[in-house]
């Protein structure tokens, strides 16, 4: 049988058949890395109001990978064509924990960086934790370089 990543299909990102997968995920993502950040119903209305703007903004697209048309993964990007310097956004990439390691994380990113190129981005950037390895492992990979640092300290 063919590797099930291979027959992932690309769409973009519709609310009712998508919106539950992408804020399991984004919860996923909060509860491993951003312990600030709110994984409850509060956090919940806030993605869902981002997802909701996103969706209706022709300078940003989510795509989420489908497998027999359940939904496996996800992507985001966005691109301002009159902000200057002419640099693409891509967030939020997620892969379902049972098909990570097959290609799959790469290919949304080249899907995302395809698109960002065909609006006129002439360079790309994403933010990650510093703690997330495997995530930067692909990034850099991929080719992204470490240009900026942000820091943080707690207020006591
Ligand atoms: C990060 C993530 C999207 C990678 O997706 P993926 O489909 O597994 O990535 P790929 O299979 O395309 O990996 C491509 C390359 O990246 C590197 N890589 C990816 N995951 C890795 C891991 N866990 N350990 C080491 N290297 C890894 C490898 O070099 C890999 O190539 P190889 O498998 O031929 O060695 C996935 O692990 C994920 O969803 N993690 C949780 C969400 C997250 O942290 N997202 C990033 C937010 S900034």
């Amino acid at each position: 049988m063919s590797d099930p990543a291979s027959q992932i299909e690309f769409r973009d990102f519709d609310f009712e058949r998508h919106f539950a997968f992408a804020l399991d995920h984004h919860f996923e993502l909060i509860r491993e890395h951003l312990p600030d950040w709110d994984a409850g119903q509060a956090g919940a209305k806030l993605y869902e109001a981002h997802v909701k703007e996103i969706t209706h903004d022709p300078c940003c697209r989510i795509w989420v990978g489908e497998l027999e048309g359940r939904p496996v993964a996800l992507i985001e990007a966005s691109f301002r064509p009159n902000f200057s310097p002419a640099v693409g956004h891509i967030s939020d990439v997620y892969v379902v924990p049972d098909l990570r390691r097959r290609g799959i994380g790469a290919r949304m990113m080249k899907t995302a960086e395809d698109w960002l190129k065909s609006q006129g981005a002439s360079s790309v950037d994403l933010n990650v934790n510093a703690l997330n390895e495997n995530a930067i492992i692909l990034y850099r990979k991929l080719g992204y370089d470490t240009h900026q640092l942000n820091m943080k300290k707690p207020l006591k």
